[in-house]
């Protein structure tokens, strides 16, 4: 493959974008991408990259299906935006039905509202969490991502520096303990963190006080951290007991990322409200809150409103996708992919000192790595180079892991390629 900075006007492309776009942004690979297509992207040299990023888990269907990219022509064409509070609009109430039928029993008639990001949908559940309760507090985990606007940045702890400078954020979050150690024994991980859970109830805060807890089913941002199989159900109990709202943020496991069409399948879990975004939009900005309707019920009206949220183009493309990851069976797809990608990486570094765990549930896989003084490798972005100047793009996640998370289209031969590249990348970096 010819090297993309030899393509014409690419220093000039890389001077403007760190000068005009703001600094805080990061960036994972430095490829001139200029369009995509199925699993791959590729630059204006015609360059192709096998993308085991999906947008970071949100090109679940690949990019620009042709259904998707079809169902966003005709819908153009009849009307491009329109703002809920104005009208009824039957695709807004088909998708929320399509969504009510994929998600759990309890969720048969559930509510939507339709945002425009993970973040927004969080805001919205907490929002709801607190004005039905009446109950100021919402507890969640040390490693949350839960999305960078102000109220969705309390509830995340993954990275000290999303909140370096702010201050005071939204009053009334308490951070506990998540779960995940791949070295400990799982049952003793899930007790200490309900036990935790139990000190601060007693201790701290008055559970009266407490609208809800907020968790995602695998922790997505800080490490692909899935937490112990009784911890979910737990969880669960200790909401019912003490009266809480339990949250799921399906925000990146959702739509079969994990093998599951949502997580909440691996551990036959029903929360009381559920966010979702990423490839919920079929790639385009679509955000979404289901709450159960009782919960629903209780929300006063005018209580929460959106300009932009369930865009009719979002609606279709959204529609579309998720229509397509069905009949394509795509969740099963990325069951069977996922348990490939993860038994031919265990096998293949059997004897690399460099990797120190592999895990996953579907094609949400993470590779965590180690320097060759056998502590956590602090600069995985050099093996996110050396892959992309191979030809496969990654993205990280948590301190120092390897984040996989391809399209659900994924085929065995692409599997393999991206791993071989992955293993040769890291040997060529870490020498
Ligand atoms: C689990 C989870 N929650 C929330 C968000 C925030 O979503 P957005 O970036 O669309 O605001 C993300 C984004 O990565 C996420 O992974």
């Amino acid at each position: 493959m010819s090297t993309f900075k030899d393509i014409p006007g690419y220093e000039d492309l890389v001077h403007k974008s760190e000068k005009l776009i703001a600094k805080a942004f990061g960036r994972y690979t430095p490829i001139p991408v200029t369009r995509g297509k199925g699993v791959y992207l590729y630059d204006e040299a015609g360059n192709r990259y096998l993308d085991f990023a999906a947008g970071i888990a949100t090109c679940n269907v690949g990019y620009c299906h042709p259904e998707v990219v079809e169902a966003i022509k005709k819908q153009a064409e009849d009307i491009i935006h329109l703002m809920d509070h104005i009208g009824y609009y039957k695709p807004y109430v088909d998708l929320v039905e399509k969504v009510d039928g994929l998600l759990p029993e309890s969720f048969a008639d559930a509510a939507a509202f339709m945002v425009n990001s993970g973040s927004e949908a969080i805001e919205v559940a907490i929002k709801l969490a607190r004005m039905v309760t009446r109950r100021p507090i919402v507890i969640s985990f040390f490693g949350a991502f839960h999305g960078r606007t102000m109220g969705a940045l309390s509830l995340t702890a993954s990275n000290k520096n999303y909140k370096v400078g702010l201050g005071a954020l939204f009053p009334g979050v308490f951070h506990v303990p998540f779960p995940f150690d791949p070295n400990r024994d799982p049952e003793k991980l899930t007790r200490e963190c309900l036990d935790h859970i139990e000190n601060v109830l007693s201790l701290a805060i008055h559970p009266a006080d407490v609208a809800a807890i907020i968790v995602e089913p695998i922790q997505g941002e800080s490490g692909y951290r899935i937490p112990p199989d009784d911890f979910l159900p737990s969880l669960r109990e200790l909401c019912d007991r003490y009266k809480f709202l339990l949250i799921f943020d399906e925000i990146q496991t959702g739509f079969g990322r994990t093998g599951k069409m949502f997580a909440l399948e691996h551990w036959n879990v029903e929360p009381d409200i559920i966010c979702l975004a990423k490839a919920f939009g079929g790639g385009l900005p679509l955000g979404a809150m289901f709450a159960r309707q009782e919960i629903n019920q209780k929300w006063l009206p005018a209580a929460h409103g959106s300009t932009f949220g369930g865009n009719p183009i979002a609606i279709a493309a959204s529609s579309t996708t998720i229509d397509v990851i069905v009949r394509e069976n795509l969740v099963e797809n990325s069951r069977k992919m996922g348990e490939h990608m993860i038994k031919i990486l265990k096998t293949e570094s059997e004897d690399l000192e460099t990797i120190s765990n592999v895990r996953g549930k579907g094609l949400m896989v993470a590779v965590d790595i180690l320097g060759r003084d056998g502590k956590p490798y602090p600069d995985c972005k050099k093996i996110l180079y050396a892959s992309a100047e191979k030809g496969l793009v990654l993205s990280t996640c948590g301190a120092n892991s390897i984040r996989i998370c391809p399209p659900l289209i994924i085929t065995k031969d692409q599997v393999e390629e991206g791993v071989r590249i992955l293993l040769e990348s890291i040997k060529e970096t870490i020498q």
